[in-house]
């Protein structure tokens, strides 16, 4: 058996096995760091000094390609392996067997409820899903074409100022509150946007309906007495929810929690993790790729469009991914479920340049030998677009399930007696010690 050693910095207790020995060799000093769960502190590092006064060592990171922000309990991928867990469910029997609610309250809770645990969750998320109808006149102050997801961040950021006591996130009923809010009102904000799009009414809550049935309700209603979703649609619209709750610390998450670390209120939070989602690199993609599929326009001009991607002009759009070195599994879910959408809306044609595509980026040296598959985003647009959605109403599709994933890695972020203000380090290399020039004086 080892020593058990501790660093200074890095806090962690391991035997002398479980350590990484450095020799600095700007010094011929030794040192052991800690090796827990595979990972190393960069704290630890901090210890390596040239001299007293020496800041000490740092890691560098641009991007977190190889760093962990946080322990976290709530999603699990294995990357190379195509495997992704809520909460160690695999999302494959989260799609087949459960519903976007349930998973919802096994992110936040951490375990699938009793029955009576999901009955309250789903009373308490139906009873919230109105908002203020100041927040209705302020989505009407946009532009009639302004993109609904700025609309929604606007308008998540704005729910901030309608609830004096969302601040008090050290208040574990409080914040429960904000939690059931922020899952119940995303719908509702989304389809605001949708209809101040359209230049149509907007539609309130419809709270005799399920979750994904209320949303399409009102984001369809026209003049109708009820709204009745069609089962099929609504399925398929459950599914796009659960696949997209959650993803682990991806570009967006990082931004509530990062945001969130500042202890602001989770709508403010939230907000900074609709922005990062707005992105093309991320929630965007999806638009982006139906815009590519509508470009490359039909199966003739594949080769061309192929060649174009591997000469570095452009991106095949709904390819790649920063995780997932194999086929992403929500990818394959939503391509299953394409069919069901299609038996009610007709077929898109775009579809057979999709899967035409797939095939052959998967038959080319250029994208296996880079590990690029489809990703969530390359099928799901297909799916928006089948409901009439406009592009730019992608990434709120996906906003809307992704907030009980926000939500519960806020909730942990919080808890977790590790976490203080994220806050990172910089390598300065810019000027020092200049001396101010009058405007007059600049040559
Ligand atoms: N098309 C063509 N080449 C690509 C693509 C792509 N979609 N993605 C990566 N590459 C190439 C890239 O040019 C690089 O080539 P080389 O080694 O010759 O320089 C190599 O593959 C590695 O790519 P990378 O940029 O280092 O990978 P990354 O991990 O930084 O980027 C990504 C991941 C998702 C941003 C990127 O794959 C991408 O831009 N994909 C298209 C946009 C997209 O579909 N985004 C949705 C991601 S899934 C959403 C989610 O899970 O939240």
């Amino acid at each position: 058996m080892g020593t058990e050693e501790q660093s200074e910095n890095g806090g962690g207790v391991a035997t002398a096995s479980d350590t990484l020995s450095i020799t600095d060799n700007r010094t011929g000093q030794q040192y052991e760091i800690p090796v827990e769960d595979g990972t190393i502190r960069t704290m630890a590092l901090r210890d390596i000094k040239v001299s007293e006064d020496d800041f000490g060592l740092m890691g560098y990171d641009p991007a977190f390609l190889n760093t962990a922000s946080t322990r976290s309990q709530i999603g699990y991928i294995d990357g190379d392996a195509g495997i992704l867990e809520y909460r160690g469910y695999p999302i494959e029997q989260l799609c087949e067997k459960s519903t976007y609610l349930e998973v919802a309250y096994l992110l936040v809770h951490g375990q699938l409820p009793t029955q009576p645990q999901l009955d309250q969750w789903v009373h308490s998320i139906t009873m919230h899903t109105f908002v203020h109808e100041n927040v209705k006149k302020f989505v009407e102050g946009f532009r009639y074409d302004a993109h609904p997801m700025g609309m929604l961040l606007a308008s998540t950021g704005a729910l901030s100022t309608f609830y004096p006591d969302a601040p008090e996130v050290k208040d574990e009923a409080i914040r429960y509150s904000h939690v059931i809010r922020l899952i119940a009102k995303m719908p509702t904000l989304a389809a605001f946007a949708y209809r101040h799009n359209m230049g149509q009414p907007y539609v309130y809550p419809d709270n005799e309906l399920d979750y994904p049935g209320n949303f399409l309700s009102m984001m369809y209603k026209m003049s109708e007495i009820k709204y009745e979703p069609d089962p099929r649609l609504s399925r398929a619209l459950d599914v796009l929810f659960i696949l997209h709750a959650d993803h682990e610390q991806n570009c967006s998450t990082n931004a509530v929690r990062a945001v969130g670390s500042s202890q602001v209120d989770p709508y403010s939070a939230v907000a900074a993790g609709v922005a990062a989602l707005y992105g093309p690199l991320h929630g965007g993609a999806n638009e982006q790729a139906l815009r590519m599929l509508r470009r490359v326009g039909s199966v003739d001009n594949i080769e061309d469009f192929l060649k174009g991607v591997k000469d570095g002009k452009e991106k095949l759009q709904g390819f790649g991914h920063r995780v997932y070195k194999n086929y992403d599994p929500r990818a394959r879910i939503i391509r299953n479920h394409l069919d069901d959408v299609y038996e009610v809306t007709g077929k898109s044609p775009l579809l057979e340049i999709a899967s035409e595509l797939e095939k052959r980026a998967m038959d080319d040296e250029y994208f296996t030998s880079r590990k690029l598959y489809p990703n969530v985003d390359y099928y799901s647009g297909l799916i928006y677009e089948a409901m009439g959605l406009n592009a730019g109403m992608f990434p709120v599709m996906f906003a809307i399930p992704r907030t009980s994933g926000w939500i519960s890695q806020w909730l942990e972020m919080i808890d977790d007696p590790e976490q203080k203000i994220a806050r990172p380090r910089q390598i300065y290399t810019g000027a020092r010690n200049r001396d101010y020039v009058p405007v007059g004086d600049r040559s």
